[in-house]
């Protein structure tokens, strides 16, 4: 059954929070150093002998608010420090994995950056076969599938993208995409054309953050200069009438990440955010946890206080699970077997 022949049943309201953490999901912004708790992290330092900044992981905690994304970016960079060999990659990805399967993802996409460890000294290759090698046990160990998507630093400079795409190309087997984050203001998609150029060519697939704080002009030449077939974040869409029309009409799914944008004071409160209206346009937006061990929540957390806060009903969680699954780079028949379980779950709450 296609995700628009599906009606709904009818479900009690306060049946709602159980079934937005039974639904099965797909989450697809979630950056895998982000998914970095500060217990994993004071355990990594001390089987790495790396001196962190912070005596506790109380005193880290309370390090984290956050004025801008910047602000996050610098405490996140300090964060990766510990890491240091496949197994560290390896184990951090499990850990992530083990959270996705308990708030019932049954397909994620990671994002990672290998830029940050090479610019620390460590191989592209550490990094890669750790992370995927955690990609590959998840159907075993975890019942659910993860894949790999490449983030280029955006703060960097043309040249060394394409350095960093030239060091993972030996595993191009292991990375479905390429994807585009860090500081956004003053390093628009245009940047980068070349090489998303070249990553096009190679047959990866393409996504970059634009519009979490950077205007909507960032957003048009995501799509028009990039050619991604995703936008992350995305949400400054919503001061340009036309682009919200474009993104509708070209069914281009948004990856929405409600908890950071809070986190991250792109709006004041939960109430303020516009991802109901998002919806209502008929933008075919997710919701996803973007870097949970900072932002306050996985994604489930993400999705339980966003309904709570907007008012939104069973019909936009069932919407909100099929664009998940729609927007995700899994085969159709993989596709039709995530949103058969959905649908199953939504007939056991009617
Ligand atoms: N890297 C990790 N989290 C990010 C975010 N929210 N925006 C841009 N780059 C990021
Ligand atoms: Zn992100």
């Amino acid at each position: 059954m296609t995700r628009s022949a599906y009606t709904v049943p009818p479900i009690a309201a306060e049946r709602l929070p159980d079934l937005l953490r039974a639904m099965p999901k797909a989450e697809l912004h979630m950056h895998i150093e982000g998914s970095l708790e500060p217990e994993q992290m004071f355990a990594l330092a001390a089987r790495n002998g790396v001196a962190l900044k912070y005596p506790s992981v109380q005193s880290l905690k309370d390090a984290y608010v956050f004025n801008n994304l910047q602000e996050f970016l610098d405490i996140y960079h300090d964060g990766t420090m510990v890491l240091k060999t496949e197994q560290d990659f390896y184990d951090m990805a499990c850990a992530y994995l083990a959270r996705a399967q308990a708030d019932n993802v049954l397909h994620t996409e990671l994002f990672f950056d290998t830029q940050t460890h090479t610019g620390h000294g460590l191989s592209a290759d550490t990094v890669i076969n750790g992370l995927y090698q955690a990609c590959a046990d998840a159907p075993a160990k975890f019942g659910m599938t993860a894949s790999l998507i490449l983030c280029f630093l955006r703060h960097l400079s043309e040249e060394e993208a394409f350095e960093c795409l030239e060091q993972a190309l030996p595993h191009r087997d292991k990375i479905v995409g390429i994807g585009l984050a860090s500081s956004e203001v003053g390093h628009p998609p245009e940047k980068f054309a070349r090489v998303y150029a070249r990553a096009r060519q190679l047959g990866f697939r393409l996504v970059a953050h634009a519009g979490e704080e950077a205007p909507p002009a960032y957003i048009w030449s995501a799509l028009d200069v990039l050619q991604v077939e995703r936008i992350d974040h995305g949400v400054q869409a919503i001061h340009d009438a036309a682009l919200m029309q474009r993104l509708a009409q070209d069914k281009m799914p948004l990856t929405v990440c409600p908890l950071s944008n809070l986190k991250l004071c792109v709006f004041p409160t939960l109430a303020q955010h516009n991802i109901g209206r998002m919806l209502d346009a008929g933008i075919c937006a997710t919701i996803n946890s973007d870097d949970p061990a900072y932002f306050g929540g996985y994604i489930n957390e993400n999705f339980t206080q966003t309904f709570a806060a907007l008012g939104l009903n069973a019909q936009h969680a069932y919407t909100l699970a099929a664009n998940s699954f729609e927007a995700s780079f899994i085969d159709a028949s993989l596709r039709q077997r995530y949103m058969h379980r959905l649908q199953e779950v939504f007939e056991g709450f009617s």
